[in-house]
């Protein structure tokens, strides 16, 4: 099938190149030229693992093209995903739908034959409504439909994510479309994905509710972590005597700092402002969205405590800062607040993160990248693991360290803490 994949941010490049190595003749479209460029060399602006492996082998295959020409691109497809970015507004909750709906017309001016219309970003409840308005002013409705397809991948298992997905939601008011749908995703349906057919408003909302459930559940642990943490009680006891249960299921009950990245925090602040719209108050996402933007104070009156309130020079290195391991995403990282709030408070912070030096923190007083994990560690009064990759689940403190032992404090709960202070380190962890 001809696809167009209109935007070439996380959701859109990596399902374009997925859908290009199933077969299909995709095209990535974006406005950044730079962007295209450096795609027609097969250099791959985000960090995701095998994803330029695969950009380079469907370009030279000629399954993959990237353009620029919006309309040329839109004409020569069937099938046309929207993939643009649904940030939060700028000082509110809501999502700014502008760059959809500046699609949803560049597309109504270059309706040529019946085109489907999907949107692939996550867009509140409605939205594919007002896309279908804007398009049929320029366009009878019988010359294309208008669907909603969300994506469910994540950052750092996006490849995998896309080829062996749990479930795929199509909601579309038509059968026609849903009848292309099925045929274009039957390699993934005959790999055991669940295919599911909704109306297109719920299919929106079925996105915003995964992803604010699956926030509520980290905030559930991380608050029972707290619990556990007065109460002499490993909170991964609890994660897995939880877990067994079925009902309940074990994924996403890891305790650990603010959730964090391009997803959670903006979709639980959409889904209540839409909510609200509808005058319907959503209280438990409120308070999930509360409790976790409290989670990095939290955290932070920790550090206080364990450096007996005395931050001032005190030489702090955290270990990875990105919001989660395998991706580069700084979004919405806990790391972000956190770091300046220390700087602030006079400690000299050095971060060594495996993808590199971070721009955020450019401007902040006494931060400093390290491009060495040992290097990093040296001379610290206190390091803290702040992301889950695997480059630190197994360092040998003992052998880093000659002279004065730091302190550690571990937020994603990667070291055994007997093993640790069998080694002479104050180890400090979460909920446990
Ligand atoms: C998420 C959804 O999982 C995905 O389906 C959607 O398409 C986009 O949003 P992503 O943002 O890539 O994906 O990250 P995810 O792996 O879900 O983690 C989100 C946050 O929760 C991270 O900050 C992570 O560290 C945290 N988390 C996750 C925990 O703290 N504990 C867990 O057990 C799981």
């Amino acid at each position: 099938m001809k696809l167009c994949m209109i935007g070439t941010g996380y959701v859109g490049l990596v399902s374009g190149v997925c859908f290009s190595d199933l077969g299909n003749d995709v095209i990535c479209v974006d406005k950044d030229l730079d962007k295209i460029n450096l795609l027609k060399k097969g250099q791959v602006p985000i960090y995701e693992p095998g994803l330029s492996e695969l950009v380079v082998k469907n370009y030279r295959n000629k399954k993959l093209k990237f353009s620029t020409n919006l309309k040329k691109s839109i004409q020569e497809s069937d099938i046309i995903f929207i993939c643009v970015g649904t940030p939060t507004k700028k000082g509110g909750t809501s999502a700014d739908l502008s760059q959809i709906y500046n699609v949803a017309k560049e597309i109504s001016l270059s309706i040529n034959k019946f085109k489907i219309i999907i949107t692939k970003s996550t867009v509140p409840v409605t939205t594919g409504d007002e896309i279908e308005r804007i398009i049929s002013k320029r366009n009878n409705k019988n010359r294309f439909s208008v669907v909603s397809n969300p994506e469910f991948l994540r950052e750092g298992e996006a490849i995998r994510d896309f080829t062996y997905p749990d479930r795929i939601v199509i909601g579309s008011n038509d059968l026609k479309s849903n009848r292309v749908l099925k045929n274009l995703y039957s390699p993934l349906i005959s790999k055991g994905a669940q295919y599911i057919h909704t109306s297109r408003r719920a299919a929106e909302l079925i996105k915003y509710a995964s992803n604010a459930f699956l926030a509520t559940k980290v905030t559930f642990i991380n608050e029972i972590a707290n619990l556990c943490e007065k109460t002499g009680i490993n909170v991964e006891d609890i994660s897995i005597g939880m877990g067994l249960d079925k009902r309940i299921g074990s994924r996403f009950l890891r305790a650990g700092p603010a959730y964090g990245g391009s997803c959670f925090p903006k979709d639980t602040k959409a889904i209540t402002s839409t909510a609200n719209r509808f005058k319907t108050d959503l209280s438990v996402i409120k308070s999930v969205i509360r409790s976790n933007e409290n989670r990095s104070n939290l955290l932070l009156s920790r550090v206080y405590e364990i450096l007996n309130k005395k931050i001032k020079n005190k030489k702090i290195t955290f270990l990875g800062v990105t919001f989660k391991a395998n991706t580069d995403d700084m979004r919405d990282s806990s790391s972000l607040s956190m770091i300046p709030a220390l700087s602030k408070k006079g400690a000299i912070i050095r971060y060594f993160d495996p993808t590199g030096y971070k721009k955020e923190f450019e401007k902040i007083k006494n931060v400093s990248f390290i491009n060495n994990i040992k290097k990093s560690l040296i001379g610290s009064d206190l390091v803290i693991i702040h992301t889950e990759w695997n480059d630190f689940k197994s360092l040998n403190f003992k052998q880093i360290i000659k002279g004065k032992k730091f302190i550690i404090y571990d937020m994603r709960n990667i070291y055994s803490p007997s093993k640790i202070k069998s080694q002479g380190f104050k180890y400090f962890s979460i909920g446990r």
